[in-house]
Parts: structure tokens; C-alpha cells; sequence
């Protein structure tokens, strides 16, 4: 799955940064979001002042606008490959399963992973996303007065339901979780030489613990995504060399995401006190209102990319065939043109679910229903069980561009 890191690709990835520091040194604004800031909402607002679309000394093309950004996201003259269907080259070689692949490959393995993860399934597991709260909160309150939301709670929520979903036997659990904290680098974009090495080590052992898990399915299935693709594999309508892949895919995509989901909201939450008190006061009625309006004011993927298939005009501009367009999604959530007042935190706002914070088009988040179902659960638990809750400590972000979240979120139960 992996080209195991080479002294060609440490030389490559030092030009890389040596450029791009080089170019944000010279006031190229997109450089200057590749570097991973700890607040890019500033940089994103100067991106905008330059208009609907720009161009990045960095080589690609850039947007911060809703309606552009959406339309692009739904036009099939764009892809997420070359024209020719080659992958983009980047420094980690992940097979990213359906999020990798334009049509018609795409359409056959996302229809295949639908009936897992479609909204009726999703509502299926509040009842386990909500006990898995609540046990997590008794354990808090029993560890004293303080604990780190993400180590303690955000992290240990999504890791639990995909793992179920997937069919991760309990015994492998402690090793699926630390595998996948070491794979969580891959959403991060660019990152340093030394991390390349372990994410590829790391994806030579989770390889190998799948390859054992859809064995052992094989022989016993179970009520598990794994176990319900399997026939698919039989009648010849999945490759086994699709399904690892997918296998691997879905945990990072589930829970790197919907952790920082999580993590964002209490944080934005304390950040807003006014806010704080009226979910505090009525956590059944703006539980789902939190999750949206995070989703829209701090989304845990922040952009994505999208590849021009064929030479395409759009807002003026002309891009060539391969040319790349880097979708802020972020920025197009505060675009002033659809959002009332967007640097607010509002949980009462009635527009929000208008964002692109999972996407648009063929590759809409397939895992949209189950995160929204477990951010709540998450919102909901902590309002309720834990309404004194306060900072007791610095947050620790995330150091990265495309997933934005903290590492460690310290808080008192008050
Ligand atoms: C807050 C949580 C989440 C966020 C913000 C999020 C965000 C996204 C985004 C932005 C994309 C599309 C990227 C693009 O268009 O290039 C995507 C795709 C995807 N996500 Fe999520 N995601 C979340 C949770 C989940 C969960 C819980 C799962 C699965 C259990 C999941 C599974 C997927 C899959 C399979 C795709 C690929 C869909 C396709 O290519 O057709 N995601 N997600």
C-alpha cells in the first residue's frame, strides 16, 4: 500500500518546505495556510478580499466562495485524479478507498458501504453512543475534578463506534486505537519526514491486523461492516485489494473527524459562555444546534481538493486541465454572501446546515448521519452531567492544516 520513505523522499519533502517557506515569506497567503497557523480564520478573511477565486504562487488555485465552491463540488468536469486517472503525487501513499477514486469506480464502492452507514443506521447507534457517553462521564467524575476532554472523552467516543461498526474484535481494540492515532498524521497533509516513516509503519501493521480481522470474519461472520462486504467480495463485485483499503479508510476518516467535532464545539462553547448556559439550560433542544453551528464556525476538515479534468472558465479565470482547486471550506462557511453575520457563534442559527463542512456532490461525507449522531450524544451528555464544566488549563492544537482540532482540551467539572 505504502513506498517505504527513501533518502529521495526526505531531500523532496526538505525542497517542499524550503519552498513553501520560501513562498510565504514572499506574502503568498495559501503558503501561509500550508504552514498549519494556529488561527487561519484571519488568513482566510485576506484570501477573500482578493476575490472569488485566486491563484497561489504555490500553484494552486484557491477559493474562499460558497456558491463557487459548491457548484465545483458538483460539477463532474472536476475530479479528485489526474485527468488521466493517475493519483495527484503526494508524499504519503494512502489508498484512501472511495475518497481517492473518480467514476465510475467510485459510485460502485460507495453504493457497496451505503447500507452500513445510511441515516436509519446511523439513528441506530445513539442508544450505544449515548451509554458509551454517559460511562465515560462516570469515570470522569469518579477521576476527581479534572480531566483532558480529548484523551478522556472526544477521542474514546468515534474510536468505539467505528471499531464496533467495522467489527474490530475486542481483544485487537487497544492495538486498533494506538495504530490509528499513529495513522492520523495522513489527514494532516504535509508533514515531516519522521512522521512519514511511522505513518507507513503503522499502515504495514493495521494492513496486516485487517488481513487477519476479514479472515477470522470469513470464518465467523458477525453483525459488522466487514462481515456484511464480504459477499460482495464473493460475487465479484469487490476486490479484496478494494476492501482492506476500505477497512483502513473508514476508522480514520470516522474518527479523526468526528473527535474533533466534538473537541471544537466545547471549546467554541466555553469560548461563548452566553451560548454555554442556554445549551446548559435545555441540552434536548440545542444539542443539534451546537453540532451544526460548529460544523459551520470551526469545521474539523478544513478544505479539500478538488483536480480540473478539462480546461474549465470559471469566475473569470480559465484552468487548464489538471490545474488544482483548493476548496476552503472553512472560509466558504463565513462567506458573508450566504451566512447572516458569520463570525459568530450562534447555536440558534437557522442557516447553518448550508455548509460544505462535509462536502458536496459524489463524495459527500458518507459518515455525515453517524458523526452528527455522536456529536450530539456527546453535546447532549456533557450539558447535562457536567453543567459547571470550565478551562482549568492552555489547549493544545493540533498541528496541521486540512483537520483542524486540539490534541488536549484540560477542564474542570467546576
Ligand atoms: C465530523 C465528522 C466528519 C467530518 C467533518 C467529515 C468530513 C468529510 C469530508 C469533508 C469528506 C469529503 C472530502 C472531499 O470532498 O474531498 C468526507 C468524506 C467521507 N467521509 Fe466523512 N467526515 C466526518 C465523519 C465521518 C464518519 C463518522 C465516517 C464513517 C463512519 C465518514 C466517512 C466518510 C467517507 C466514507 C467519505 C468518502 C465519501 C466518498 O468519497 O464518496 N466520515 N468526510
Amino acid at each position: 500500500m505504502t513506498t517505504p520513505p527513501d533518502a529521495g523522499l526526505r531531500a523532496r519533502m526538505a525542497g517542499y518546505y524550503d519552498i513553501l517557506n520560501k513562498t510565504a515569506d514572499g506574502g503568498d497567503l495559501y503558503a501561509k495556510l500550508l504552514q498549519g497557523p494556529e488561527d487561519p480564520y484571519p488568513i482566510y478573511e485576506k484570501i477573500r478580499a482578493l476575490g472569488p477565486m485566486s491563484r497561489s504562487a504555490f500553484g494552486a488555485w484557491v477559493t474562499t466562495d460558497h456558491t463557487i465552491a459548491n457548484k465545483v463540488l458538483r460539477d463532474r468536469r472536476f475530479g479528485v485524479r489526474l485527468a488521466d486517472g493517475q493519483k495527484v503525487p503526494e508524499f504519503m501513499n494512502f489508498d484512501n478507498s472511495m475518497l481517492g477514486l473518480d467514476p465510475p469506480h467510485h459510485a460502485r464502492l460507495r453504493k457497496l458501504t451505503i447500507p452500513a452507514l445510511n441515516p436509519r443506521m446511523a439513528e441506530q447507534w445513539r442508544g450505544r453512543a449515548e451509554q458509551l457517553c454517559d460511562d465515560m462521564i462516570d469515570e470522569v467524575l469518579a477521576g476527581g475534578g479534572q480531566f483532558d476532554l480529548m484523551t478522556e472523552f472526544a477521542q474514546k467516543l468515534p474510536t468505539t463506534v467505528i471499531a464496533d461498526l467495522v467489527g474490530i474484535p475486542d481483544e485487537l481494540r487497544p492495538r486498533f486505537s494506538r495504530l490509528s492515532r499513529r495513522i492520523a498524521p495522513l489527514l494532516d497533509g504535509v508533514v515531516s519526514f519522521h512522521k512519514v516513516r511511522g505513518v507507513d509503519l503503522a499502515i504495514g501493521e493495521l494492513t496486516e491486523m485487517f488481513r487477519h480481522i476479514i479472515a477470522l470474519r470469513q470464518r465467523e461472520p458477525g453483525d459488522d461492516l466487514i462481515s456484511q462486504m464480504l459477499p460482495a467480495v464473493a460475487e465479484g463485485k469487490l476486490s479484496m485489494d478494494e476492501l482492506e483499503p476500505l477497512c483502513m479508510f473508514l476508522p480514520l476518516a470516522g474518527s479523526e473527524t468526528t473527535v474533533n467535532l466534538i473537541g471544537n464545539g466545547v471549546r467554541a462553547l466555553l469560548a461563548h459562555p452566553e451560548q454555554w448556559e442556554m445549551l446548559r439550560d435545555d441540552p434536548g433542544s440545542h444539542a443539534a444546534g451546537v453540532v451544526e453551528e460548529t460544523l459551520r464556525f470551526d469545521p474539523p476538515v478544513q478544505q479539500y481538493r478538488r483536480v480540473a479534468h478539462h480546461e474549465i472558465e470559471l469566475a473569470g479565470e480559465v484552468l487548464p486541465v489538471d490545474s488544482e482547486l483548493a476548496i476552503l471550506a472553512a472560509a466558504a462557511n463565513r462567506d458573508p454572501a450566504v451566512f447572516d453575520d458569520p463570525h459568530r457563534y450562534d447555536i440558534t442559527r437557522k442557516s447553518a446546515s448550508g455548509t460544505l463542512s462535509f462536502s458536496a456532490g459524489i463524495h459527500y461525507c458518507l459518515g455525515a448521519p453517524l458523526a452528527r449522531v455522536e456529536a450530539e450524544a456527546a453535546i447532549r451528555a456533557l450539558a447535562t452531567r457536567l453543567p459547571r464544566l470550565r478551562p482549568a488549563g492552555e489547549p493544545r492544537r493540533r498541528d496541521s492544516f486540512i483537520i483542524r482540532g486540539l490534541l488536549h482540551l484540560p477542564l474542570s467539572t467546576g
